[in-house]
């Protein structure tokens, strides 16, 4: 089946490295025709993120956040690109209620373990990892979720498992995570997107 054309506008805001940015291109990207989003806008908060200069390889608008807490910048930033879904992708900053407001429903992140389970304040990167090893898990995974006012509290959308191998460290444990990653969040934003799309 073709996606409804024009494609839903996504905007994507990371702090770091963007290798989930560039997975979410590159699905869209092998999509074609039938993708149901596009990505019109990377904002990150820092100007070194890696995720901005892959958004500027791509030719994609990619965009400084001068103050992460100003609700009402971020707001009219994402309106002047019309943008319809938000996606964080390993974004630090907490989100400001005016955006998790006006885009409620229409914003989600990516988390590196399955929610509800080892989440919150000060969970991210290999501190998620470490925590899920000392706890002695078995599974680990990544989990998508909507975004609210809260840091990894929004209702989950979908969840991929990886299992926690005998002599994990947080680092091995971590490419396999993020592995998950890669597959479950452009697959999660094209249904998300295609949903949206037939709801308009
Ligand atoms: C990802 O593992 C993402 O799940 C994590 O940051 C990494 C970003 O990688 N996010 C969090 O820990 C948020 N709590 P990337 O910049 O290469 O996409």
């Amino acid at each position: 089946m073709t996606a409804p054309t024009p494609p839903v506008r996504l905007a994507v805001l990371a702090s770091g490295a963007g290798s989930n940015l560039q997975a979410i291109i590159d699905h869209l990207d092998a999509l074609g025709a039938a993708r149901a989003a596009e990505v019109v806008l990377v904002a990150s908060n820092r100007a070194d993120a890696g995720a901005l200069a892959r958004a500027r390889a791509r030719r994609i608008a990619a965009t400084v956040i001068a103050d992460p807490a100003d609700g009402r910048a971020l707001a009219r930033l994402l309106d002047a690109h019309r943008v319809e879904l938000i996606a964080l992708a390993g974004y630090l900053k907490l989100v400001p209620h005016e955006v998790t407001e006006r885009w409620s429903g229409r914003i989600v992140n990516i988390h590196p373990a399955l929610l509800p389970g080892f989440g919150g304040p000060g969970m991210y990167g290999r501190r998620v990892h470490e925590a899920v090893i000392a706890a002695g898990q078995r599974e680990s995974g990544a989990t998508v979720h909507q975004v609210d006012d809260a840091y990894d509290r929004g209702a989950i959308v979908a969840q991929e498992r990886v299992p926690v191998e005998p002599g994990d460290t947080p680092e091995s444990l971590a490419a396999r995570v993020l592995g998950a990653e890669h597959r479950l969040y452009p697959r999660t934003l094209q249904a998300l997107a295609l949903a949206l799309a037939t709801s308009n």
